[in-house]
C-alpha cells in the first residue's frame, strides 16, 4: 500500500493506492470523514462491479448508505443529470453532515464532485476512481464539473477530496478499449513531465498491456506523484503550471467533441436507492446512454493521444522540439494501440471548436507544447495560421 499526501494546507488529503484495498474503505473513511450518512454516487457499469463491496464496508461502520446510480458515458456530464442529482440529495435527507462518495470513472467523479462541490454550500467528497483514467488523472486535484453541449467542463468547482482511494484490481474489469484510453493520460504524464518515465514505459509495455498489477500500481503512484506536486503549486491552474496536465487537450477536446455521438437510450434519469440494511439496487436493463466501443466515436484518452501528436507537430513548426519527439511520441502511443491520426474532418470546424475553447482567453490562442521530453509549457498566441496548417499536415 502507498499513501501520497496532497498537501494544500486545511485542504490536505491522502490518495492510498494499494490492491484490494477497496474493502477498506470504511475505515479509510473513518479515519477521515466523521459520519453518519454517506450518499454513493456511481454509474451502471460499476454499480455492481465494485459499488456495492465499496457500500457494504461503508455500511460495517454503522453508517447509512444511500447509493445514487447515473447511466454511464458523458451524457451524464450534464445541467439535467446534475439537476437530478440534487434533488436526488435532497429527497434522501443529506445534509452538511453528509458525506459523497465517488465510485467510476472520470464522468461519475467528475459530476459527483460537483454535487458535492455545490449542494448545501459544500459536502465532504471521497473519491473512489475504479478506471485508470481517473486513477491517473482526474480523481486528484480537485477539479469537478460538467458539460455544456457546446463545451466541456464549462460549468465547475474547485473541490478538493477528503481522501481518494484507489485500488488497481478494479482495473481488471476495464473493457480494453477503455483501458487502453486510459495509457494516453498516463503516457501524457510522461512526455510533458517526467522523461524517465516515459522511457519506463517504453520498456514495459507488454507488462502494461497485460495489466499486471505491480505495474500498474507504480504507474498509477508515479502518475498521482506528479499530479500531486502540480497541484500542491498550482492548485486553481492559474500559473501556467497545472496546465502542463493539458498537453494534448486542446486538440483533443475538439475531436471529441466533434466525433459521433452515440444515441441516447432509454432510462437515461438517475435512480436512488437507501440504506445499508436494505439490499442494494440492481442496475437497469438497456438504459445505457453511451457505448463505449460505439464505432467512430472517440474516447477521451482516444482523443488526447490524437491531440498530443498534433501538439506535438505544432511545437516542432515552432522549433521547439525536433521531429524525433514526435517519432518516439507515436511509437509508444502506437504500442498501446492508440489511434494518433486525427479523423477525417473539416479542419476548419475543428479550428473554431478549439477558438471556442475555454482556453481561448481574449482571442489568444494557448496550446500546452513540449520542448523536451519531459517537459511542456502553455504557449499563448499561437497563430491561427499554424493551427490550420498542423490541422492539415499529414
Ligand atoms: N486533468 C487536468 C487537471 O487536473 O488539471
Amino acid at each position: 500500500m502507498q499513501s501520497i499526501r496532497v498537501n494544500l494546507a486545511e485542504r490536505s488529503y491522502d490518495v492510498e493506492i494499494g490492491r484490494g484495498n477497496l474493502d477498506h474503505l470504511g475505515q479509510f473513511l473513518a479515519e477521515r470523514a466523521e459520519t453518519s450518512h454517506v450518499v454513493l454516487i456511481t454509474d451502471e457499469n460499476v454499480h455492481k462491479l465494485h459499488a456495492t463491496r465499496a457500500a457494504e464496508s461503508i455500511g460495517e461502520r454503522e453508517i447509512d448508505v444511500d447509493v445514487i446510480v447515473v447511466p454511464p458515458g458523458e451524457e451524464s456530464k450534464s445541467p439535467e443529470v446534475a439537476l437530478s442529482l440534487w434533488q436526488g440529495l435532497l429527497d434522501l435527507g443529506a445534509d452538511r453532515r453528509s458525506v459523497v462518495a465517488t465510485v467510476g470513472g472520470g464522468v461519475v467523479g467528475d459530476l459527483a464532485g460537483f454535487i458535492a462541490a455545490t449542494f448545501a454550500r459544500g459536502l465532504r467528497l471521497l473519491q473512489i476512481p475504479t478506471s485508470l483514467l481517473a486513477q491517473v488523472d482526474s480523481s486528484v486535484g480537485g477539479k469537478t464539473g460538467i458539460n455544456l453541449p457546446e463545451a466541456k467542463n464549462i460549468v465547475g468547482a474547485f473541490h478538493q477530496p477528503a481522501g481518494v482511494l484507489i485500488d488497481v484490481a478494479t482495473l481488471s474489469t476495464l473493457p480494453e478499449r477503455e483501458y487502453r484510453s486510459g495509457l494516453a493520460e498516463v503516457v501524457k504524464y510522461g512526455a510533458a513531465l517526467d522523461a524517465d518515465f516515459f522511457a519506463y514505459l517504453e520498456q514495459n509495455t507488454s507488462a502494461i498491456l497485460d495489466r499486471e498489477e505491480d505495474v500498474l500500481l507504480e504507474i498509477v503512484a508515479r502518475c498521482c506523484r506528479l499530479k500531486a506536486e502540480i497541484v500542491e503549486r498550482d492548485e486553481r491552474d492559474q500559473s501556467g503550471l497545472r496546465a502542463a496536465l493539458n498537453f494534448g487537450h486542446t486538440f483533443g477536446h475538439a475531436y471529441e467533441l466533434i466525433s459521433p455521438l452515440p444515441q441516447a437510450g432509454e432510462g437515461s434519469g438517475v435512480r436512488a436507492a437507501s440504506n445499508s440494511n436494505s439490499p442494494l439496487p440492481q442496475a437497469g436493463e438497456g438504459s445505457g446512454v453511451r457505448a463505449d466501443g460505439a464505432i467512430g466515436m472517440l474516447l477521451h484518452g482516444e482523443a488526447v493521444s490524437i491531440g498530443m501528436v498534433l501538439a506535438a507537430r505544432m511545437a516542432e513548426r515552432l522549433n521547439r522540439v525536433d521531429d524525433s519527439f514526435t517519432r518516439r511520441l507515436r511509437a509508444l502511443l502506437d504500442a498501446f494501440g492508440l489511434p494518433t491520426e486525427p479523423p477525417e474532418v473539416d479542419s476548419q470546424r475543428v479550428l473554431d471548436i478549439i477558438k471556442r475553447d475555454k482556453k481561448a482567453s481574449r482571442g489568444r490562442l494557448q496550446f500546452v507544447l513540449p520542448n523536451q521530453l519531459g517537459r511542456a509549457e502553455l504557449v499563448d498566441g499561437v497563430a491561427p495560421a499554424v493551427i490550420q496548417a498542423v490541422l492539415e499536415s499529414k
